[in-house]
């Protein structure tokens, strides 16, 4: 129904340029959160090479009243559904805000293995009102496959989503 699948000769900056158009014409005008996260994690995948996993943990309460990342629309293998704030990446994105680039997962501290195939990682937070609401996570079974033109694209990608999921 929708053909977005992009050239695989684009740089960076025009891949996530075109992709974050894509999102934004795919939510603008749709109110479902889980709608619009599950189509934006599919824009993903298809404009993304090189991933075994992408999607979403939106912030969520445990049974203890706390906050939790739950897991939310994604591409790939199943996952971990619950991750503690401040523990493995996504935790680590949740706890502090700010992006996580991982080139190699094995060496980062606590990491979450959901897929063993993972190697390398980047997690975006989704910040409304100065709190983490959700974060974007893409793994690679590629080491060091993700850069700050990937971060960069994801953090307007998270901008852009805020008030729409
Ligand atoms: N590796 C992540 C867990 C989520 S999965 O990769 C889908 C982490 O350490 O937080």
């Amino acid at each position: 129904m929708f053909d977005f699948k992009p050239n695989e000769a684009l740089g960076k900056p025009e891949l996530y340029r075109q992709l974050n158009e894509a999102a934004d014409a795919l939510t603008s005008a749709e109110p479902d959160a889980v709608a619009n996260m599950a189509n934006v994690a599919a824009l993903i995948w298809e404009f993304v090479p090189e991933l075994n996993w992408a999607g979403f943990y939106r912030m969520g309460g445990n049974a203890s009243g706390g906050d939790e990342l739950v897991l939310g629309p994604f591409n790939g293998r199943p996952a971990c559904i619950r991750i503690p704030i401040g523990v493995g990446v996504c935790g680590a994105a949740a706890k502090t805000g700010e992006t996580q680039l991982v080139e190699d997962v094995h060496a980062f501290p606590g990491h979450i293995a959901c897929d063993t195939a993972s190697r390398s990682e980047v997690v975006v937070p989704v910040m409304r009102d100065g709190k983490v609401i959700a974060v974007i996570d893409l793994d690679s079974p590629r080491p060091a496959r993700f850069t700050q033109e990937d971060a960069d694209g994801l953090e307007a990608l998270a901008r852009m989503l805020v008030d729409r999921i």
